[in-house]
């Protein structure tokens, strides 16, 4: 089975000369991977900055809803989709946690879709002390996926990132991580039926290095990792899309 690899560079690194190298060093630490698809998404400057990659998508970590006009500040889908980019990481928790609302990351997941851009939905409690913690996730990709047509979902990914795991350390277990892939699995089921739910990737970020990837990898229903601080190491996020 083909595995999505995500990279998430964030607000890094600092420089265009920076953002090539590293890029570089993951076209080539990278060449000759089986089974994996592998997408780099850099600050949207250095979208334009970075060689054109026949193996290695690009995407924008955020976009804005509207297609153009006074939006002091925005980037609409159809600009990041002209600047070559094919996917597009939605409700991130640290946009989340500026304030994006489910509403917003609705309006944004749609317009990344009528733009034919793939769009990755990111989810995740932010503490699992909280007993409906399930219920939480679940409220979030019901929300987030409202009314979003069939016709679109084929583009959709969903990365589980449980905001408690996020560049802490800190992972999920290989069971808890099977029961909620389980859990949004049946949720998509739900919105978009069978057939397309089973199409839909889902994902796991939080702290994946190159040593703990093999044991998401293996959980079934996990479709592949979204990376934050290791993709800024070309070695690491070679070995990490390797490990398959
Ligand atoms: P991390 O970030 O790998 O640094 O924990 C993951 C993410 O925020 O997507």
């Amino acid at each position: 089975m083909r595995r999505l690899f995500i990279a998430n560079w964030k607000m890094n690194p600092m420089t265009v000369a920076a953002a090539r190298k590293l890029f570089a060093g993951i076209v080539l630490g990278t060449a000759g991977a089986k089974n994996a698809q592998i997408v780099v998404a850099p600050p949207v400057p250095f979208l334009v900055a970075l060689p054109k990659n026949r193996r290695i998508a690009l995407g924008a970590q955020n976009l804005f809803w509207e297609r153009s006009g006074a939006y002091t500040g925005e980037i609409s889908a159809e600009m990041i989709s002209a600047l070559g980019a094919e996917f597009a990481i939605i409700g991130h928790s640290e946009r989340r946690a500026l304030g994006e609302t489910d509403a917003m990351i609705n309006r944004k997941i749609k317009a990344a879709l009528s733009s034919d851009l793939y769009s990755v939905l990111c989810v995740g409690e932010r503490d699992r002390s909280d007993e409906n913690f399930q219920h939480i996730v679940r409220k979030q990709v019901l929300a987030d996926l409202l009314n979003v047509p069939k016709k679109h979902a084929f583009r959709l990914v969903v990365a589980y990132e449980p905001v408690w795991a996020i560049g802490t350390g800190k992972t999920v277990e290989p069971r808890d991580l099977f029961e909620m892939a389980t859990y949004i699995r049946r949720t998509l089921l739900e919105l978009f039926g069978k057939s397309l739910a089973l199409r839909i990737p889902i994902l796991y970020g939080g702290s994946v290095n190159a040593v703990n990837a093999p044991d998401f990898l293996n959980v079934a229903g996990v479709g592949g990792l979204l990376v934050g601080g290791a993709s800024l190491d070309a070695d690491e996020f070679s070995a990490i899309v390797k490990n398959i």
